[in-house]
């Protein structure tokens, strides 16, 4: 191998699916889009962190007073005995509060970052002795085998944070599926669903005063630079939190200051003052239309608590047989 043939060769860490999601969201027209699910590398799962305890962004401490003041009414209504599958658990926060009152036989964190799910399932062992932890490290948007010790039991999924809100109806609809398959009919879910409000108060959840949540966008970047090779002038872009009414969903864009080339992956790029790359989407629902995501989505909605202002919804469903339908 010549000398010239090893310095074009890629670096040795390159997530390929990473590599292809970043190549085409950067040719796609008319829209340059960028998966939300790749902000979150290290640095960006810190930053992530940070955005859920902003004075401007309600849903982490909504939601966690719901939690508290209702996960005995799910515990009531779930019976005892349920093993706890949370999809994408994290940093496990919100897990606390839903494990102390339903009486659980086995917890199971599904997450794809391993790291962080075996420093989570290890601080919650700890605060639960008695219960079985049984972390599984996968990718829960298909459906999945749970391990074997739990396969009899009767089971609660648990989706919080309105994460379901991140992704279009279409792939919304499939992750529903995918969890009944995972659970099985009977199973129950305990879903955070966040609603639709005035923009006085969504636009400052996603474009806080601090910055910080411009720093989580802008992270994208600088992971593009580091892990493809991109010499992307992140000083050319800026944050931006758009209300889009037609979908009911807040956009993320980094949007171009001035025009701009850079390369990635030996590839070039050149972007216009003013075009934008989409990177997330965070949609908001009506009390219909969130019942009717569920529904589409195999899941029967059976209880539902929704703090004063109206801000944020936990939803028990549940995974009936499917009916006859007139
Ligand atoms: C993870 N997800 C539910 C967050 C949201 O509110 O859509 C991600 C986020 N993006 C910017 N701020 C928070």
């Amino acid at each position: 191998m010549l000398m010239e043939d090893l310095l074009i060769l890629p670096p040795v860490e390159v997530d390929p699916a990473f590599r292809a999601d970043v190549l085409n969201g950067l040719r796609m027209q008319p829209q340059r889009a960028i998966p939300a699910r790749w902000f979150y590398d290290h640095a960006g799962s810190r930053i992530f962190e940070e955005i859920t305890e902003l004075p401007e962004y309600y849903p982490t401490r909504t939601e966690t007073a719901l939690l508290k003041a209702h996960c005995a009414e799910v515990g009531r209504i779930a019976g005892p005995g349920r093993a706890v599958v949370e999809f994408g658990s994290g940093s496990s926060t919100k897990t606390p509060h839903l494990l102390a009152a339903v009486e659980p036989s086995a917890y199971v964190p599904i997450d794809i970052s391993g790291e962080f799910l075996r420093q989570s399932a290890a601080a919650l062992a700890e605060n639960f002795p008695k219960l079985p932890v049984l972390p599984l490290e996968a990718d829960f948007t298909y459906p999945l085998e749970p391990p074997a010790s739990i396969a009899r039991l009767p089971k609660l999924g648990f989706f919080p944070g309105s994460t379901i809100g991140n992704m279009v109806a279409r792939t919304a609809v499939n992750l529903l599926r995918a969890m009944v398959e995972t659970l099985g009919i009977g199973s129950m879910l305990l879903i955070g669903m966040d609603r639709i409000k005035s923009t006085d108060i969504l636009i400052p959840a996603y474009d806080d005063a601090a910055g910080v949540t411009a720093r989580f966008n802008l992270n994208l970047l600088n992971r593009i630079n580091r892990e493809l090779a991109g010499t992307i002038p992140v000083d050319a872009f800026r944050h931006r939190a758009i209300w889009n009414d037609d979908y009911s969903r807040i956009e993320m864009h980094l949007e171009a200051v001035r025009d701009v080339r850079f390369s990635v992956a030996g590839q070039d790029f050149e972007m216009r003052a003013g075009e934008t790359i989409h990177t997330e989407n965070s949609h908001k629902y009506g009390p219909r239309d969130a019942r009717l995501l569920l529904r589409a989505g195999a899941w029967t909605p059976i209880r539902e608590w929704v703090d004063p202002d109206g801000l944020f919804s936990l939803i028990l469903a549940e995974a009936q047989p499917p009916g006859t339908a007139p």
